[in-house]
């Protein structure tokens, strides 16, 4: 992996040579050609309320009738909470999904309806939000949750109550393996884990010619400790030096404090692999104290709201980039933009979708409505996703590359993908 990791970067920073010499922003896609234009933006329909299902969307030719009971699909999401991009972003790209299944006659040929609820990005909410679309909703398929934190007591609940779960984009190893090593049957995921996404930049930085790193991290969130003690390991073990490492909660609004340190370390990297709202609070406090160490982070920088001053300068890893030219990606971007007012889909948008047609293709491929089934179809499947192709490991992990973005003079560019 190393030798392979050193080649692409190689690759990497040439292209991010040229890249930063012609400047062109690679985050906004073209817009669609004239004759294939969709709707204009302004009169896509807004997303539907909760727990309610999607419009059926006029058909050009009659859908297949879809008959019987709906299948209903729960969508767990942290639609309010510290980091609320994240949720909407998940709603909206599996309601794109389930309506795209329903024009064309269901699943089983029976509709399939959404059952939204938030569950905020942590342990109790989540709890409670899938207890809720079990017991109440009868809800046997689950798509969520966003944040590893809240989606591995979810975990605990389908694997006991045999309701097939699909993370999009929870990293954490911990989310599809138990403790005691064992697989979880009835969870899996449509992302890549940490110790990939850890490396990726652990040799990022690396190959950028960064040999010391500051590592910040909140020690009660899963992700973002596994994130922090993951770089540790491949930046160590790959000849850097960790000079400094430092723990905050959630809670804290001031980082002054471990900020000195950081500067007195001498860093040339400051890691910090949590959720936007936080790298905006840093970022912004680091730029005032003058710190000069290049902040790098992980997926969990994705999203519109990240501050862009404030992490300018910085990179991070990603699962996708809306600037990707391939066919399904360019034509995923455009349905979204035609959706949904003209907003581009980030990574949580786009695995959603590729995690919600995953499970509708397995509950297909299973033939029936049985989740025991569908677990083991979703198991063998393989999916040719907007994000990448996933077939799933022995651990339900899909083996899938990483994007780097870096922020830049107000843009986030794509400076390139790594291979596992
Ligand atoms: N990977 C993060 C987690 O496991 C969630 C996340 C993914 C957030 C992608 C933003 C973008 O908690």
């Amino acid at each position: 992996m190393s030798k392979r990791l050193f080649v692409v970067f190689s690759l990497l920073i040439i292209a991010s040579m040229v890249l930063s010499a012609c400047a062109t922003p690679t985050q906004a896609p073209p817009p669609p050609p004239a004759e294939t234009a969709a709707p204009a933006a302004t009169e896509a329909p807004a997303a539907p309320a909760a727990t309610e299902a999607p419009a059926a969307p006029a058909a050009t030719e009659a859908p297949a009738a879809a008959s019987g009971e709906p299948i209903k699909i729960g969508i767990l999401a942290p639609l309010s909470g510290a980091n609320p991009t994240f949720g909407v972003s998940t709603r909206d790209g599996s309601l794109l999904a389930i309506k795209e299944w329903n024009a064309k006659g269901g699943v089983l040929g029976r509709k399939i309806e959404a059952v939204i609820a938030d569950s905020q990005c942590e342990a109790d909410p989540a709890v409670n939000a899938a207890n809720k679309v079990i017991d109440q909703d009868g809800v046997k398929y689950i798509v969520g949750e966003v944040c590893s934190k809240a989606s591995i007591p979810i975990s605990e609940i389908v694997n006991e109550k045999k309701v097939v779960q699909i993370s999009p984009t929870s990293t954490n190893p911990s989310v599809t393996v138990a403790q005691d090593g064992k697989v979880k049957p009835f969870t899996f995921r449509a992302c890549f884990i940490d110790p990939f996404q850890g490396t990726v930049m652990a040799k990022f930085a690396l190959e950028k010619g960064y040999k010391t790193a500051f590592i910040m991290f909140d020690q009660g969130n899963d992700y973002v400790r596994g994130l922090a003690e993951f770089f540790e390991k491949a930046f160590t073990e790959a000849g850097g030096q960790i000079v400094g490492k430092e723990t905050y909660t959630s809670q804290d609004t001031d980082f002054s404090a471990i900020l000195t340190k950081v500067a007195e370390s001498k860093a040339e990297v400051l890691f910090l692999p949590d959720y936007y709202p936080i790298v905006n609070l840093v970022g912004a406090q680091a730029k005032d104290k003058g710190v000069t160490a290049v902040m790098m982070g992980g997926d969990g920088w994705d999203s519109g709201d990240l501050d862009v001053k404030a992490a300018d300068g910085g990179f991070y890893s990603n699962h996708y980039d809306p600037g990707d030219t391939r066919e399904i990606v360019q034509s995923w971007v455009k349905n979204y933009q035609t959706e949904y007012g003209g907003a581009t889909p980030d990574a949580l948008a786009t695995l959603s979708y590729d995690a919600t047609n995953l499970l509708l293709a397995a509950i297909q491929a299973a033939g029936v409505d049985d989740p025991d089934k569908v677990k083991d179809a979703m198991a063998a499947l393989k999916w040719e996703g907007v994000s990448g192709t996933i077939t799933f490991d022995a651990n339900h992990n899909p083996i899938k590359s990483a994007a780097v973005i870096g922020v830049k003079d107000g843009k986030k560019s794509y400076i390139g993908t790594v291979n596992p």
